[in-house]
């Protein structure tokens, strides 16, 4: 049913605020995470780990590396992100000692499986992030966090990404607590932050007819860059696959220091440019990309936080979302990118829910 919305997609981009305040029932005790119902790890069990693996598949593998991230900056352990297809042929450390955890919205991708399984082999701790309670990833792991979204139909993963994150932030924020790495003042501003974040979303949403229009000016164009540091630079990629895989135009996502070692030579008049320059620590690096890419003529589309003035004589055209703390930024700047990569979509023709050549599950290797 798809609620009075011409697309699946739409309706699910719409549908993020309700799934970040599901994602928080019964994970909140206080202003701190407790996941203690769904993970019954002992002490013991926390202490003997010294390594975390997250390995996806597409936009599940954006969204764990946004969350490694935080994953660096309220735990001690060593992180390693990576893609299934690459995680499953590699000689990895792996073993008792390694919390392996696998993301994916179906709970059934051949690669993601095959990972899972070589991890088991090894004796790793292995869970599962995923929509599906009774997938085969559910079933195999030897424990399990559920997203709330309910199910996706879009091909275009959405709402599950931003519930993917939601779970991700959680679990980071509770392992933090319970290893002792994250001190409680942290703790308690993330929450908060958490809790008000699906009000945030819903000011995005309201400004669907200015992306919207915005999608229609640029829908003619035949390639896009995405540019994003630090954690934004994952929704940058995030932002690129949802462009090609619904309107089938060509974009790429680089780190915004890499410009530099390549791709600006694609640049002129005719590749806009979409920055993500929130306020935070590396907003002068990223502005002086935008600088870089101005030089050559590049129109920009930024990605900023209301109030900034600063941004407004650097792009050609700006998308706002709220302000918010850092880490939690990239829940707001994935909003728009969506409803831009859905409007230009629509604005061609494309058929939204069931682009060309995807499954929504890929089942085979
Ligand atoms: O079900 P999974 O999360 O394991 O799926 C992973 C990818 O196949 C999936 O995210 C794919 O990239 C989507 N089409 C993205 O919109």
């Amino acid at each position: 049913d798809k609620d009075g919305y011409p697309h699946f997609m739409l309706k699910e981009i719409n549908e993020q605020s309700r799934v970040i305040r599901d994602s928080l029932v019964g994970r909140l005790r206080n202003e701190s995470v407790d996941l203690s119902e769904e993970l019954k790890w002992s002490n013991e069990e926390i202490r003997k780990w010294n390594r975390i693996h997250i390995v996806a598949c597409g936009t599940s593998y954006y969204a764990a590396l946004i969350a490694e991230r935080l994953f660096e900056n309220v735990t001690e352990w060593d992180i390693r992100v990576d893609v299934a297809s690459e995680y499953r042929y590699r000689e990895l450390n792996s073993g008792p000692e390694t919390l392996a955890i696998f993301v994916s919205q179906s709970g059934e991708t051949a690669d993601t499986l095959a990972a899972e399984r070589k991890a088991k082999i090894s004796g790793a701790c292995c869970l599962a992030v995923t929509n599906v309670p009774n997938s085969t990833l559910a079933r195999e792991v030897d424990h399990v966090l559920l997203l709330k979204a309910g199910p996706e139909v879009g091909v275009a993963a959405t709402k599950t990404f931003t519930g993917q994150l939601c779970v991700l932030y959680l679990l980071a924020l509770y392992l933090g607590r319970v290893s002792g790495t994250l001190p409680d003042s942290k703790q308690k501003r993330l929450v908060q932050e958490l809790r008000v974040l699906p009000f945030k979303v819903d000011t995005i949403l309201e400004d669907h007819l200015l992306i919207r229009g915005l999608a229609e000016k640029y829908a003619n164009a035949r390639n896009f860059l995405f540019l994003g540091r630090g954690n934004s630079f994952p929704v940058a990629l995030e932002g690129a696959l949802k462009l090609k895989e619904i309107s089938y135009i060509h974009a790429e996502a680089y780190a915004a220091g890499e410009m530099k070692h390549g791709p600006i030579a694609l640049l002129d008049h005719d590749v806009p440019v979409v920055v993500l320059i929130p306020r935070d620590h590396l907003y002068d690096k990223v502005l002086s990309n935008i600088q870089e890419a101005r030089a050559r003529s590049a129109p920009i589309i930024a990605v900023a936080t209301s109030g900034d003035q600063h941004i407004i004589p650097n792009a050609e055209d700006i998308l706002w979302i709220p302000p918010s703390e850092p880490e939690l930024n990239p829940f707001l700047e994935v909003i728009p990118l969506q409803l831009f990569a859905y409007y230009v979509a629509r604005y061609k023709g494309c058929d939204i829910d069931q682009p060309r050549n995807l499954a929504k599950s890929v089942t085979v290797e």
